[in-house]
């Protein structure tokens, strides 16, 4: 009994997993172990012995017993140990940064603009950057040889030799979405159109690359004071201000007639702008109702259809709602200046849900 004894607790020891244990349960103490089958034995002894091999066997049976359990405790320990020294974790190390993306000033003032429109019904219309001359003059009632192509810097496209077509333009306005828009639609229509344009020029407010939002409204009795009404509830949500005071001035453009040039009353105290007070007044777009030959060249019957029409320079709005000084600054690389402005990624209006964040 003490040879099994010390073959049992010497495993027992040895054994470093788990399942090394369990087999040696199954062979000492389970129901065909080696200890069981000994007790089985007891049967065929005389009293006398059984009295000594009974409780000497029970007591083996315990001590191989709480020995497995003992040593099954101390593997848990061990691989717990082991996993600890695997996972340590430093929580005094500093957080990793992560980059922050901001959503651009002119994509933000399109969105602003866009929303502004959409309470008024009007929705948004696109069209191609490079047109033809068709829709970026003459649809326009621009003709050839009128000065208003010249004043505009047109970068015209490349025709391959022998080609004698008048040449693409990168467009100089977003008036052409007007003729589009028309011709896709008819009228009525309510549209304002967002976009690139293009002109070869470049100061501190001119960049070759600048950006419109052109509006269109057209129906049987559109007037004047239509457009004077939506341009001042516009500039009243934009601008943030409750009262606006909106100037007309008499202009001229092709595509309308008559044409007017629109500012608003403002003050320039202390180089930054409040608007809706004081004595200047700063330009924001050129308008008027849409001339006759326009509405006929896009399809639409001028003696049954009238509308306005404006174009506006976000580029300029958003320097004047945000105090950029320099347009230049839209397009440099360096977005820190964003920040400086207080653009942040969560400042994102949209067409559904006014300013988040
Ligand atoms: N297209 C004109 C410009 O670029 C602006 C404008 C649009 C004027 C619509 C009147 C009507 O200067």
């Amino acid at each position: 009994m003490d040879d099994l004894r010390d073959k049992y607790l010497g495993l027992i020891a040895e054994a470093n997993d788990e399942s090394a244990l369990e087999n040696l349960r199954v062979q000492a103490v389970g129901k065909k172990g080696e200890i069981s089958l000994k007790m089985r034995e007891l049967g065929k002894m005389t009293p006398e012995e059984r009295q000594i091999a009974g409780p000497a066997l029970n007591a083996l049976k315990d001590e191989i017993n709480s020995a497995l359990s003992a040593k099954k405790a101390g593997l848990e320990d061990a691989a717990l140990d082991e996993r600890l020294r695997g996972e340590w974790l430093d929580v005094t190390l500093p957080g990793r940064s992560r980059r922050h993306g901001t959503i651009h000033p002119i994509s933000q003032v399109t969105e602003e603009v866009s929303a502004i429109f959409a309470d008024m019904g009007f929705a948004v219309a696109e069209g191609p950057q490079i047109d033809s001359d068709w829709y970026n003059f003459d649809a326009l009632n621009i003709p050839g040889h009128h000065p208003a192509r010249a004043e505009m810097d047109t970068f015209y496209m490349h025709r391959s030799e022998g080609d004698d077509r008048p040449p693409h333009v990168l467009r100089t306005h977003t008036s052409p979405v007007q003729i589009r828009s028309m011709e896709k639609q008819g009228a009525p229509i309510r549209i304002i159109a967002p976009g690139r344009v293009y002109r070869a020029d470049y100061d501190q407010t001119h960049t070759p690359m600048f950006h419109q939002v052109e509006g269109l409204a057209i129906d049987k009795d559109i007037s004047m004071a239509n457009l004077k009404w939506v341009l001042e509830e516009f500039v009243k949500a934009y601008f943030e201000v409750d009262d606006v005071e909106l100037r007309f001035r008499a202009s001229h453009f092709p595509f309308t007639e008559p044409s007017a040039e629109v500012d608003i009353r403002c003050s320039w105290e202390g180089g930054t702008l409040k608007v809706g007070e004081g004595d200047d007044w700063l330009e924001i777009l050129g308008s008027g109702m849409v001339h006759p030959k326009v509405l006929q060249n896009a399809g639409v019957d001028p003696r049954e259809w009238q509308g306005f029409a404006f174009g506006m320079g976000i580029d300029r709005i958003a320097m004047l709602k945000y105090g950029i000084p320099d347009l230049r600054a839209f397009f440099d690389s360096d977005l820190r200046w964003l920040r400086h402005y207080g653009f942040s990624a969560l400042d994102v209006p949209t067409l559904h849900g006014g300013l988040s964040g």
